[in-house]
């Protein structure tokens, strides 16, 4: 059995490390040089559902007064966001050519703490801050692109910035090529009201506590037996 669990895992390794192959691994540094070529301006439907009202908080924790009050996917709470190329044409890294856009959510800074699933890597798509994709859309002529995006039923209780990420190809491979935050300029924060049954929660939690005791037991009975 315990061998079966090492099995598993193995598996998931290799397919976790074969599914980041077709993408270069680009860091946020490499694009440094053609940063900066983006507006943002991010839209909240904060006090009824189809009214967006400007998000301007440029405070990472969900605890800041301009973070209040929190969006809720429960109340189907809506984020408009609109990115504008700020010049007349999009300068991309060794200027290859850019063929779509990718917006993507992350975690502010104070919402990764102590959670290494969350934990921010300087090649971008390991960065496990920016777990959501909000949109991929293929480049378009006029530069402008408005999202509009429901809070997924898993957003959790934390802060927020959102990146657009420019894919070009590469040879035979897709790289980011340019990119662009607005992290320490615009956050919105949410929150959780009743997203998860507490059924589920409770089971959930007994799962947690309960299943590292099956793994050492099959363990043991594995180590124990194989003697014999
Ligand atoms: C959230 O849920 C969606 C769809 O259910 C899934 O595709 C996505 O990976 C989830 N994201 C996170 C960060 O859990
Ligand atoms: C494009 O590919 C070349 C060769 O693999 C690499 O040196 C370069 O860094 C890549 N450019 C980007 C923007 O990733
Ligand atoms: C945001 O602020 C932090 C702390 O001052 C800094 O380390 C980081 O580089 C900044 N990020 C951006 C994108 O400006």
């Amino acid at each position: 059995m315990a061998r079966w669990c090492l099995f598993a895992l193995l598996v998931c390794l290799v397919y976790s490390v074969a599914a980041y192959e077709d993408l270069q691994p680009t860091t946020y540094a490499q694009l440094a040089p053609v940063k900066g070529q983006w507006n943002i301006t991010v839209e909240a439907t904060r006090e009824s559902p189809d009214a967006f009202m400007p998000v301007t908080c440029d405070q990472a924790a969900v605890q800041a007064p301009c973070n209040q009050p929190l969006l809720t996917a429960d109340r189907a709470d809506k984020l408009k966001l609109t990115y504008t190329l700020a010049g007349s044409g999009l300068k991309t890294l060794d200027d290859l050519a850019p063929k779509g856009v990718r917006f993507v959510a992350c975690y502010a800074t104070p919402s990764t703490a102590d959670r290494p699933w969350r934990k921010a890597n300087p090649v971008m798509d390991k960065d496990k801050s920016c777990p959501f994709i909000i949109k991929d859309v293929p480049i378009n002529a006029n530069g402008t692109y408005t999202v509009t995006w429901l809070l997924p039923k898993n957003t959790t209780k934390a802060a927020w910035y959102t990146q657009v990420r420019v894919q070009c190809q590469n040879g035979s491979l897709t790289s980011y090529c340019q990119f662009d935050t607005t992290q320490n300029q615009t956050y919105w924060a949410t929150n959780i009201i009743n997203s998860t049954p507490v059924g589920l929660k409770v089971a959930t939690a007994i799962c947690s506590a309960v299943g590292p005791l099956f793994l050492i037991a099959f363990f043991l009975r594995d180590y124990l037996t194989k003697g014999k």
